[in-house]
């Protein structure tokens, strides 16, 4: 095994090559491994690793990194791997010999300028499969219903289906739109790091995994992972190949982080914000509980124990 470089109450940290740390794991270990490899862009990176390989080998290095992630993660558990579309095309050819394909999520973020005779590269995509015909941890986060922004009225005709409505939300799609990129130096802890925003990894860590169970992620960066499941009282296994101190340092500031998730959590498993509800109801539109006394009739059993 080799030498943890930081650890916490719940977490491990190691500094070296991700394959040289799971080749030490034992088989069935993790509940959920979310992947955000380096997209072979011929970025400099501080480990100096070579981000620039020809197609075919980037293609056989991720398959065998892939390869232990689904020795290491248990029966049940899900895997997430964040790439671009030109590669998690052949990833998920690949992934689909050996595990459950659950969804390919599409997450809206402009990554490059457009480019003359090619479509505007707009979303990332997020494989997520599950080892064995059904994950034994899905709670997806129900989203509140999208509204004007200026005049929070509905952005569709719900006609006679608002009192259908769930009180708790809409259902989260496999098309992302609210993430937002982590762009701003000042927002970065590492300049060169493609930084996730922890919205996503709360997102997926809630989805995909209760307390207490083990997040693996093999390429730490600046630790967006790590910090998310250290929040969420999951257990976690980290590894970053290059320097580890931006990560530790992250750890120093993880009550912003927290205070941070605590805000966007409250705004989510229900149909309207606090701040959206107010305004509905100071523009006189229609909320769940002014369409309450139609849902008592249509889904008298949502609301028995409200009588
Ligand atoms: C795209 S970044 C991950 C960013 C991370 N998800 C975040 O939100 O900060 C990929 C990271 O993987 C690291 N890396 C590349 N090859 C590696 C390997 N073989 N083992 C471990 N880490 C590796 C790179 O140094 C880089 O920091």
């Amino acid at each position: 095994m080799p030498e943890k470089g930081f650890q916490t109450e719940l977490g491990q940290l190691y500094q070296c090559d991700c394959m040289r740390l799971m080749q030490s794991m034992d088989s069935d270990c993790v509940d959920l491994v979310f992947a955000d490899p380096p997209f072979n862009l011929d970025k400099i990176y501080p480990s100096g690793m070579d981000d620039d390989l020809k197609a075919c080998e980037y293609i056989k290095w991720s398959e065998r990194w892939l390869q232990e992630c689904i020795r290491v993660l248990k029966p049940g558990g899900s895997l997430f791997v964040w790439n671009l579309p030109k590669w998690n095309v052949p990833l998920a050819a690949f992934l689909n010999q050996y595990l459950t394909f659950r969804h390919w999520i599409a997450v809206d973020i402009k990554y490059s300028l457009p480019i003359a005779s090619r479509l505007y590269p707009s979303h990332y995509s997020l494989l997520y499969y599950c080892k064995g015909p059904i994950p034994k941890v899905f709670h997806p986060d129900r989203l509140p219903m999208p509204v004007c922004p200026h005049c929070s009225g509905d952005l569709r005709d719900y006609g006679g289906y608002k009192n259908k409505m769930n009180p708790s939300g809409v259902n989260l799609a496999d098309v992302w739109t609210d993430i937002p990129p982590v762009r701003h130096a000042k927002y970065k802890r590492r300049k060169d790091a493609n930084e996730l925003s922890i919205k996503l990894l709360d997102r997926i860590v809630e989805m995909a995994s209760d307390e207490g169970d083990v997040v693996f992620d093999p390429f730490g960066g600046s630790g967006t992972t790590y910090a998310v499941s250290e929040i969420k009282g999951r257990r976690w296994i980290g590894c970053e190949i290059g320097p580890i101190d931006e990560i530790v340092a992250r750890f120093a500031t993880l009550p912003e982080e927290r205070m941070y998730l605590q805000r966007i959590r409250a705004d989510l498993n229900c149909l309207f914000t606090a701040k959206i509800l107010t305004l509905r109801q100071r523009n006189g539109l229609w909320t769940v509980e002014s369409v309450r006394g139609d849902q008592r009739e249509v889904q008298p059993a949502l609301f028995s124990s409200a009588k």
